[in-house]
């Protein structure tokens, strides 16, 4: 386990959460663009993050991030009424996908594109989608590392332990502990330490079957994860992770090892 990163805890109604974490991550897309030119933003799955990527596709105000005592650099913050969407270089990425077909409604890709896609302006191949299509998944792994892996070349952002830097990883929490598609059941998936992607069987997992993962190291890499979680079960596991108090839970394992780690849950 990396020691202790830098981490901060938010809980609040779930339109406060969904509010915060939306400013936090636009603050972070511009300071993002402001350092390197970019912003490489990494989506979880599931259903908690729906209200989350629907406000980012909205925009948020001003008077939002100043709420928040978020600076974004290069922007008149008193310019109020003005909304502050997803910056042009914004490049999204999947952090875990079920293997099933694109237009299935257990799709992490449909649920990004009705919920943020459509409605945000980002051109579409600026979304690089993981390839569940493959019948040999193991080999939609390796093509979907070689996508990061050439993304992060093109600017050299890649550490000296050769591992992508993504400017934000957002990730849900399952009621089980696990994380992306990392659960307690596979071990190797947990255990790997050079891939970035992985293919994993999650037989438990709702719902089952065949799946694409980030890996651990490629998420601790991360200059900022944050998970983002709703529901009153998870809250109090939330709780538990975020001190330290569970188990090595998948979720548990996220430690980033240079950057930031923030939590949004909502109490009930
Ligand atoms: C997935 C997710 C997974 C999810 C949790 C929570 O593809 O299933 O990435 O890790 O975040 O299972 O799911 P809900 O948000 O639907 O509760």
């Amino acid at each position: 386990m990396n020691p202790s990163p830098e981490k901060f805890f938010y809980s609040g109604t779930r339109k406060e959460i969904t509010e915060h974490a939306a400013a936090l991550i636009i603050a972070e897309a511009y300071r993002a663009v402001a350092d390197h030119g970019r912003f490489s933003l990494v989506l979880a799955g599931g259903n908690s993050p729906r209200p989350l990527y629907r406000h980012l596709a909205q925009g948020v105000s001003i008077e939002l991030l100043q709420h928040y005592e978020l600076k974004v650099p290069d922007c008149d913050l008193k310019s109020n009424g003005k909304i502050l969407s997803l910056p042009e270089n914004t490049w999204l990425f999947q952090g875990d996908e079920r293997c099933v077909p694109s237009d299935h409604p257990d799709s992490n890709f449909r649920m990004v594109h009705e919920t943020l896609l459509l409605q945000s302006g980002i051109p579409e191949n600026h979304f690089f989608r993981m390839p569940t299509d493959k019948a040999n998944t193991e080999k939609g792994a390796r093509e979907y590392e070689a996508t990061i892996r050439n993304f992060f070349l093109a600017s050299a952002s890649i550490d000296e332990q050769e591992f992508p830097l993504f400017d934000l990883i957002v990730l849900g929490l399952g009621d089980d502990g696990h994380t992306a598609s990392l659960f307690a059941g596979n071990t190797e998936a947990l255990q790997e330490k050079t891939k970035w992607v992985v293919a994993v069987s999650a037989p438990e997992a709702k719902p089952p079957g065949k799946r694409l993962t980030l890996t651990l190291p490629a998420i601790n890499h991360a200059r900022n994860v944050m998970f983002f979680t709703t529901g009153a079960p998870k809250a109090e596991l939330a709780k538990k992770i975020f001190l330290e108090e569970t188990g090595p839970l998948p979720a548990a394992l996220v430690s980033p090892v240079n950057g930031k780690l923030f939590w949004f849950s909502d109490h009930q």
